[in-house]
């Protein structure tokens, strides 16, 4: 018994390179005859998932804070806004309803009833309500998705950079995911020939993401269209739809049915807690999306069903509101990183992201990262984090006031003077 029991701390490095090296730990006889067993019991798979670097700058973010130090956060991809009041008031409301209940597995038909009117109003799209699938975020919308589409050894093409979780769910169905480099001149979009030429028998989606997360760039209708011609599923992740301060993003389905739409509440509504996503899918894989989702998590949270009506529906100065701060925001940020010296060949339009050049202070994006992070006391994300091409890239986040913003970017310019 006790051989099989976790000791201690479980230390993931070293519990990968016990499995994987001669000797202790391999479950085999040592020179002596004794056999140790793996430390920990804890399934493989979870070790292909990749920590969210993101998250460990956070945390010791959080560890310097909890010694006293004030620390600025532009690390972190959440709205500080609070969720409409209108919102906050239908949560509460659907509560006194005695809406604590389960709700049909596939979500509350008026909900995604609104969520078709939503993308035939915006997109001059038809969806019919029983091709949308109510999920609690976007991240489980994606994780059922993955399921009910890829094959072991199948690919998905990502961009790199990508938001970071994409990978591991391709991994956790054990798809392959396949990275093609997008470029600062190009915006990071995607060229659709480099698309192409990744394209083999076993490629079973490309993903897009526009506007994107980390770089805050959209993809060209021109490029989108060309994309959306390729013959495997395309899988549009539309989570930051909304969040557009020039021009207008398109969803994909304006332009093929052959596709899954992704989308949730969590940054439109700055509704990243209350956890309501939602996934629109070809028809033949409703019900295999539903028997999964009946299976791993029933329904999403039915009160928050009930607020996300709502949000559709009546939060358009709530959003007016936060779209001009934001935008705010974003101009006063890119034209003081391009004073210190970080280079941003486009500018990004979308989302609340700037996706900065560093290369000249150092190709190491996490080092650079905790030394920003330990000497001026500002949180910034590693591009490392979103792929080998970020790396040399750092992701500031402008979801923090701008009182915040301007005393976060003044320390990293007194940073960079005694570098
Ligand atoms: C591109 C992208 N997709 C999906 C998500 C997950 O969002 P949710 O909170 O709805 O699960 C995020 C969160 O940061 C994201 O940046």
């Amino acid at each position: 018994m006790a051989a099989w029991s976790v000791r201690g701390k479980v230390d993931w490095r070293a519990s990968v390179l016990k499995q994987t090296s001669h000797g202790a730990g391999d479950g085999l006889p040592d020179a002596c005859g004794r056999v140790e067993m793996r430390t920990n019991m804890v399934a493989r798979r979870t070790e292909e998932i990749t920590p969210f670097l993101v998250m460990d700058v956070l945390e010791r973010a959080h560890a310097m804070e909890q010694q006293g130090i004030d620390v600025i956060h532009l690390e972190v991809g959440e709205p500080d806004f609070g969720i409409p009041q209108c919102v906050k008031d239908a949560v509460c409301r659907a509560l006194d309803d005695g809406q604590t209940h389960y709700t049909h597995s596939l979500g509350d038909m008026a909900l995604r009833e609104a969520i078709c009117r939503y993308y035939r109003d915006r997109y001059g799209v038809s969806v019919h309500p029983d091709r949308v699938v109510v999920t609690s975020g976007t991240s489980p919308a994606m994780l059922l998705l993955f399921m009910a589409l890829v094959e072991p050894g199948e690919e998905v093409i990502l961009s790199d950079p990508h938001y970071a979780c994409y990978p591991n769910f391709v991994r956790l169905v054990q798809g392959k995911a396949v990275t093609v480099p997008v470029y600062e001149e190009d915006g990071f979009q995607y060229r659709p020939e480099a698309i192409q030429a990744k394209l083999t028998s076993e490629t079973k989606a490309v993903l897009i993401n526009s506007p994107s997360n980390p770089t805050g760039n959209l993809l060209s209708e021109s490029r989108m269209k060309q994309v959306a011609e390729f013959s495997p599923y395309i899988v549009s992740d539309e989570v930051y739809h909304g969040l557009v301060y020039e021009g207008r993003e398109h969803s994909i389905l304006e332009y093929t049915d052959h596709a899954f739409v992704l989308n949730g509440f969590s940054k439109l509504y700055a509704m990243t807690g209350l956890r309501l996503g939602y996934l629109i899918a070809p028809e033949p894989f409703i019900r295999p999306i539903q028997k999964l989702q009946q299976n791993l998590f029933i329904c999403a949270n039915s009160a928050v069903q009930k607020a996300g009506i709502v949000a559709l529906q009546e939060t358009g100065e709530d959003v007016a509101r936060m779209k001009q701060v934001y935008n705010e925001r974003r101009k006063y940020t890119i034209r003081r990183l391009r004073e210190l010296g970080f280079g941003i060949t486009v500018e990004p339009t979308g989302a609340f992201y700037v996706f900065v050049n560093a290369k000249h202070i150092s190709q190491d994006s996490h080092k650079l990262a905790f030394d920003i992070l330990e000497k001026a006391h500002v949180g910034v994300t590693p591009g490392i984090d979103f792929g080998q091409n970020g790396e040399g890239y750092l992701r500031f986040s402008y979801a923090n006031s701008m009182e915040n913003i301007r005393e976060g970017l003044d320390r990293i310019e007194a940073y960079l003077r005694n570098l």
